[in-house]
Formats: C-alpha cells, sequence, structure tokens
C-alpha cells in the first residue's frame, strides 16, 4: 500500500502570522498520525518562515510513525538533521525568494556535497531521500552518489493543464518511477497533489509513499485534519494497485 506523509508546514505559517503559539504544527502532527497518516513531514528552511527549530525538536520526541524532514544541503541544516536524527530527510532546492520548492535538485552539479551529506546520514542511520524531477540522469546520479530514495516531483504534472499535457507528465513519470525502481531506489512523489490528481498518481507502480501538504491543511480549514487526512487515505486505498 503506498503511504501518505502529511507536511505540517502551513501550520506553522498560519502560527507565525501573529508571532504567537497557535495553531501548533506539533498538535496537528499529531491529529493526523490519529487520523492514519504513516509519516509527518516538515521543511526546515535556512530562514525559518514557517517551521522552527523548536518545532523540529518537538517532532522528533512526539512522531510514532515516520518523521521526513525536508531540508536543503545547508551546512548549518546538515548539522541540525544529524543531531535530530530523523528517520528521513528529504534534500530540496530552496531559494529565499521562492514560495514553495519549485523544481527538483541538479543532483549531477551538486555531486560531492550530496554523496558526503549521504554519508553523514547514513552514519547516524538517517535514510536519504533527494527530490528530482522525473529525469533519468538525476535519478542515475542520485544511485551513483549513494541516495536511498528519490522523491519525484509532480509540479509538472499538477501544473499540466489538459488531459493530453496531464498524460504526458503522467507518462514521464511512470517512465521515471520504473527506472527508478528497477535501479534499486525506492520512489515516492509530491508537490502540488489534492483531491483530485492523486488518484492518477497512485496507479503507478512503484511510488510507495507520497508527501502531501497544502491540500490537505486547505482541507483541514474546513473539515477539521482527522477528515481531511482520512479523505486523503481512503483515495489512496481506492485508487491503489491491489498487487502493490
Ligand atoms: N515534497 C516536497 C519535496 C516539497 O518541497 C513539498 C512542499 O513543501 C511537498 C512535497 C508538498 O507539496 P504540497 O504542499 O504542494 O502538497
Amino acid at each position: 500500500m503506498i503511504t501518505l506523509n502529511v507536511n505540517i508546514d502551513h501550520i506553522a505559517t498560519i502560527r507565525n502570522a501573529r508571532g504567537g503559539t497557535e495553531p501548533d504544527p506539533v498538535t496537528s502532527a499529531m491529529l493526523a498520525e490519529l487520523a492514519g497518516a504513516t509519516g509527518i513531514v516538515s521543511h526546515l528552511r535556512e530562514d525559518r518562515r514557517h517551521i522552527k527549530d523548536r518545532d523540529v525538536l518537538l517532532l522528533r520526541e512526539m512522531i510514532q510513525t515516520k518523521f521526513d524532514l525536508e531540508m536543503a544541503a545547508n551546512p548549518e541544516i546538515i548539522e541540525i538533521a544529524l543531531k535530530l536524527k530523523p528517520d528521513l530527510v528529504t534534500i530540496v532546492p530552496e531559494k529565499r525568494q521562492e514560495l514553495t520548492t519549485e523544481g527538483g535538485l541538479n543532483v549531477r552539479n551538486n555531486r560531492d556535497t550530496l554523496r558526503k551529506l549521504c554519508q553523514d546520514m547514513h552514519s547516524k542511520d538517517i535514510e536519504v531521500s533527494l527530490f528530482v524531477d522525473p529525469d533519468e540522469m538525476q535519478i542515475e546520479e542520485s544511485l551513483i552518489i549513494g541516495a536511498d530514495m528519490i522523491e519525484l516531483h509532480t509540479g509538472a504534472y499538477a501544473n499540466a493543464k489538459g488531459e493530453k499535457a496531464k498524460n504526458l507528465e503522467l507518462n514521464l513519470l511512470l517512465a521515471a518511477a520504473t527506472f527508478a525502481h528497477n535501479s534499486g531506489l525506492k520512489v515516492a512523489a509530491g508537490h502540488g497533489l489534492n483531491y483530485y490528481n492523486t488518484q492518477n498518481i497512485c496507479k503507478i507502480p512503484y511510488i510507495k509513499e507520497l508527501s502531501i501538504g497544502h491540500s490537505i491543511i486547505a482541507r483541514a480549514t474546513y473539515t477539521g485534519i482527522e477528515k481531511a487526512v482520512k479523505e486523503m487515505l481512503d483515495i489512496i486505498h481506492l485508487n491503489t494497485p491491489k498487487s502493490i
């Protein structure tokens, strides 16, 4: 079965809007777990625009499922991750001006940094996933530098307009997932997935984990986080092929 890792960064964005203590992303993470989420994701950005150091420390203490710390390959954040010991780190490119992570990593151009990052994380039993576009070259490079997993960037699929453009992106994701799996990498996917476009992603063989934030937190503002998580889990369960 495909597992669902819920990204709770936007809860911290709301909290920070007033500089206070509520809503608390740690409480939301606990509620997401109670609703059936199999992992929690949070991105400790260099500028701390949403999740803060206090949050990741508490999340590490509280998460019962799997803690995926999303981060850039930035020396300060690497040091924090090595002390924190999340179950998984997902490495993303990070630009200060972006609203959210915009593109996949250029693994080839950052080989040495990423190879060393993998070695350091593995020395603390932390798995490493690299966030990449559905591009065979970047996937091959991920394997070469020692990553355990890739997360396929689904943003282009999510933003594609019309059936033809969507199918084109789905085919790229299918080819990339197959190539990564056959190369021995675990495969996750995420970015821009919602209650309408996740169905097709679930049908792609070899994608074993989804990382979803914005749509679940947005729906949670209407329904509460437990219902929002459960509704996404229902979509995943209904659309995952029986053999996976
Ligand atoms: N995966 C990665 C690597 C991301 O950077 C993000 C955004 O924080 C997500 C998944 C979740 O994207 P969304 O909020 O669009 O569901």
